[in-house]
């Protein structure tokens, strides 16, 4: 029985929903109230029992690298003046190993995790995107890892979205239910408009894949948006290999849209201990002050 030990995240996007914030800064270091978002991915992994990590970069991801890297000069200042909660959040960083490789051309999803083939080797292993936050009792990487331990096939997670959004999304052509929240599935479709899509279930940006994904990858043609997508060459491993959708229940935040960026970062700021009081209080104020200009 095989298992599950590598982690792949792509984070080689440009970035462009975020600009110009991202002209100089890779967007997967903007924070959630004080954590770069790529580091809620990276712990999830971790959480989640993954053993090696491989970060897909691009140009102008450098700080991706630094952010994981030592840096004694501010370790020390920070020691140095007694603030050890600083320095434990700082080591934390330090602690995970990872490693890292670049895409040349910005050729899409899928041509980002073909550059992992060399990483994965004959494994399965998982494809983490840093534009969605999960949160549930068990990790959700860990729950396509627990489907696999029983299937030993591809899985990705799917949650139901709203119609008129499908055209963001992979969108998945459902075929009846293996057990609860486990579909068999008959397609797999890069997003379609609303009047194509065949369902309301969207790829969210967890899926475990056989390496067998890598063969497909090499040899696939660019589709939606004209880049080579990783959904066009899932459907395509489903012709050979069952690859099922397992529906998360959980809380999915989408980090990699401004309205759901700014959403998260006051949900996450109203769990924060250090500010939650105070931007409770302000944003009670606020609706108050909202409601007078109103009447
Ligand atoms: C990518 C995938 C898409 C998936 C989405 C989830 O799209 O291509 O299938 O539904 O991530 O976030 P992107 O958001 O990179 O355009």
């Amino acid at each position: 029985m095989q298992k599950v030990r590598k982690a792949i995240i792509p984070a080689a996007g440009l970035g462009t929903r975020f600009l110009p914030a991202t002209k100089a800064i890779a967007k997967e270091m903007l924070p959630i109230v004080d954590k770069p978002t790529i580091q809620f991915i990276v712990e999830e992994a971790i959480a989640s029992g993954i053993e090696d990590i491989l970060v897909i970069t691009g140009k102008g991801k450098r700080p991706i690298e630094d952010h994981f890297d030592a840096n004694l000069e501010l370790e020390q200042n920070l020691r140095a003046k007694g603030k050890k909660e600083l320095l434990a959040l700082v080591e934390e960083t330090t602690a995970i190993k990872l490693h890292f490789i670049r895409q040349k051309h910005p050729r899409g999803l899928g041509d980002a995790v073909l550059q992992a083939k060399a990483f994965v080797g004959n494994e399965p292993f998982v494809v983490m995107l840093g534009d969605d936050l999960m949160e549930d009792t068990i990790p959700l990487t860990k729950q396509l890892m627990n489907d696999f331990d029983v299937t030993q096939s591809s899985t990705l997670a799917v949650m139901k979205v709203p119609h008129e959004e499908t055209s963001r999304y992979g969108i998945i052509n459902p075929s009846g239910k293996i057990e609860k929240g486990l579909y068999n599935v008959t397609d797999f479709v890069e997003k379609p408009t609303p009047e194509e899509a065949p369902s309301d279930l969207a790829i969210i940006g967890r899926y475990l894949l056989k390496p067998e994904i890598f063969e497909i990858l090499e040899h696939q043609a660019p589709g939606a948006g004209g880049e080579i997508q990783l959904t066009d060459a899932i459907n395509t491993l489903n012709n050979t290999q069952r690859v099922f959708a397992r529906e998360f229940l959980g809380q999915r935040y989408d980090v990699g849209d401004k309205l759901g960026f700014v959403e998260t970062n006051i949900l996450y700021g109203l769990k924060h201990p250090e500010i939650k009081d105070d931007l409770k209080k302000f944003l009670i104020s606020l609706v108050a002050e909202m409601d007078t200009e109103k009447k």
